[in-house]
């Protein structure tokens, strides 16, 4: 037995799915709403008997490894690594690591001993002393947060260089794919210099990049980070990740910020449900990251024109996340940090009377134009009504736009009827592209497909819809198909066993038997109820298949009637004939 085996053997879908979302009992299986898209009702489904899930309305689906790849964003490797750790099973031959895995993990060992470095400097060596002074002084750090954030300090020389290469013996290949220093004629110098250097930390603690701010207003540019490495994609990580995990869970939200410091000082006054964005708008990775742990995003941003615009940038692109967002408007237009130091009671007030994203799209819009004016009315409008025509709850969205009208002083007839002309922002409309809408007749099909196997009966079941259909094949082909191997399976005189069908159906019928075989159906209290939903579906699925034979072949006789073909029209009204009178 290979590793995957006997991980598999150990492992409960149930209980691994279940440690991530909630799952409710159904019937046989467990169900919930889907963690790969945005939906109100649960179309994700878990087997136990079969140890897989599927999603019917993003259409995802496998077993336990391809749930947590998924889920975590990690490959294979990662995700059989992590079961086996979870079942207590040691992987026999490590896998091998692939070059990109090495440098990786030559990177976060490198960072992980620069950190260490940097913030020795920092607190224990006279070279950090000003730096130390800095942020006591000037920024109301401690030293028990700067050790909790892991700050350091970079000196004005080649120290971290001559650390990592001298003493530690790494490469010069080494320290430049880290990103550490740069090189200089024949050598190599240390990157950051003369700065304040902030770890940034992954959400399973690996240190995977640094920033640095200088210590006067003159230094330019006032903050400098690690350029992107194999380790590190500008956009995929949010400064504070990993010390907010658990503060998110606990409030059930996030709060986004623009700065280091920001996350700092929140942190300092107890609020730790907290992360920085480093200046720019969310990423639709960094979305995907903050999700897995709550779905209420509060935005703080800078109340500047940088800030506003990274701010309605990042709520264009959670619209349709079913993300519930909010923003905290900070008197005075100062930051967090600011605030924070100044009078945080001020802040914490603030931070309860955030606003809802539409009412911050509205009055920042509006405060930024002169509403008086037609250019100015002109402008508020763009930028207003693109975000609220695409608010899907049609109440809600009647209610902004009758906001608007009001705080625009014109009816809300006429808002409306702009808002049915105004284009919608380019959102990715992720959740309903992923949705793929199959037709009537393959609900129906699949439906009564799940109820025979579904039963503790398919044979007798399958006799039953068989009987009903009365000739007529189930017109999507695949279900057709492992009908038919059902029938076959059953000739075999065994009882009906899932896992033994399943290996029994040729590969390609797989995916339809695992949809079936999960596939939310309602309970029935006795054989009877079952067996009349199984004439009513089956008469149904029979009436879709004859009319869509019906249609074929009136068309089949009207190509016969232009080829004047006299025997092959005579055949074709006979079967006409014959199909019509299976119509009720
Ligand atoms: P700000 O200019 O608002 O700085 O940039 P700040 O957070 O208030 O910093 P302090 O309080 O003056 O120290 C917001 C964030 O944008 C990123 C940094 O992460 C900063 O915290 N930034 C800013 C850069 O990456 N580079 C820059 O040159 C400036
Ligand atoms: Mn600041």
């Amino acid at each position: 037995m290979d590793d995957i085996d006997k991980v598999k053997q150990k492992i409960d879908i149930v209980d691994v799915i279940g440690s991530y979302i909630q799952l409710k009992k159904a019937g046989r299986n467990f169900k919930s709403n889907c963690p790969f898209h945005n939906e109100k009702s649960a179309s994700f489904v878990v087997s136990p008997e079969r140890q897989i899930w599927h999603c019917f309305g993003c259409q995802k689906g496998g077993d336990v490894f391809t749930f947590v790849q998924e889920y975590e964003n990690i490959d294979f490797g990662e995700a059989l690594k992590e079961l086996a750790l979870r079942v207590g099973i040691k992987l026999s031959a490590p896998a091998a690591r692939t070059e990109r895995e090495k440098k990786q993990e030559s990177i976060y060992s490198l960072n992980h001993l620069t950190s260490q470095f940097y913030n020795y400097l920092l607190l224990s060596h006279p070279a950090g002393k000003k730096a130390l002074d800095y942020l006591i002084n000037e920024r109301k750090m401690s030293i028990p947060l700067i050790k909790t954030f892991n700050l350091g300090f970079a000196p004005n020389n080649d120290a971290l260089v001559k650390y990592l290469i001298g003493k530690k013996k790494y490469t010069e290949d080494e320290v430049l794919n880290a990103g550490l220093g740069f090189r200089r004629g024949r050598y190599v110098s240390d990157f950051f210099r003369d700065r304040i250097i902030f770890p940034i930390i992954d959400a399973r603690g690996n240190v995977i990049a640094f920033s640095g701010r200088g210590l006067t207003p003159e230094t330019q540019p006032k903050y400098v980070n690690t350029r992107e490495t194999p380790v590190y994609v500008k956009g995929d990580t949010l400064y504070g990740i990993n010390l907010a995990r658990d503060g998110i869970k606990k409030e059930g939200k996030v709060i986004i910020v623009e700065g280091e410091f920001d996350v700092i000082t929140s942190h300092r006054e107890g609020i730790t449900n907290i992360v920085a964005v480093k200046g720019t708008a969310l990423t639709e990775n960094q979305i995907k990251l903050l999700k897995r742990f709550a779905n209420k995003f509060v935005f703080c941003f800078d109340t500047d024109k940088a800030g506003t615009e990274a701010q309605r940038r990042s709520i264009q692109l959670i619209e349709h996340e079913g993300i519930t967002a909010t923003v905290i408007i900070p008197p005075q237009g100062k930051d967090p940090d600011e605030l924070l130091n100044e009078n945080p009671a001020s802040f914490k007030k603030a931070m309860k009377d955030d606003i809802n994203v539409y009412d911050f799209i509205i009055d920042s819009a509006i405060s930024e134009s002169d509403k008086t004016t037609a250019e100015g009315m002109k402008s508020i409008l763009n930028r207003t009504l693109p975000y609220i025509t695409a608010i899907e709850n049609e109440v809600i969205k009647e209610h902004y736009l009758k906001k608007l009208a009001e705080k625009l002083d014109v009816s809300l007839d006429s808002v409306t009827r702009q808002a049915q002309k105004s284009v919608r922002p380019e959102s990715k409309r992720v959740a309903e592209d992923a949705v793929k809408q199959s037709s009537r007749e393959e609900k129906f099909e699949i439906y009564l497909l799940s109820l025979i196997l579904q039963s503790e009966r398919p044979k007798e079941y399958l006799v039953e819809a068989r009987t009903v259909l009365d000739g007529i094949p189930l017109s999507t082909p695949s279900y057709e198909k492992v009908l038919k191997h059902l029938e076959q399976y059953e000739q075999k005189g065994v009882n009906f066993d899932a896992q033994d069908f399943s290996s029994f159906l040729p590969s390609e019928l797989r995916m339809a038997f695992d949809t079936a075989s999960i596939a939310p159906i309602s309970e029935f209290t006795n054989d009877a109820k079952l067996k009349s939903e199984i004439d009513k579906i089956a008469r149904q699925v029979k009436q879709i298949g004859v009319k869509s034979k019906l249609k074929k072949l009136s068309s089949m006789i009207q190509e016969a009637e232009k080829e004047k073909n006299s025997e092959k029209l005579d055949e074709y009204e006979r079967e006409f004939d014959k199909f019509s009178k299976l119509l009720n």
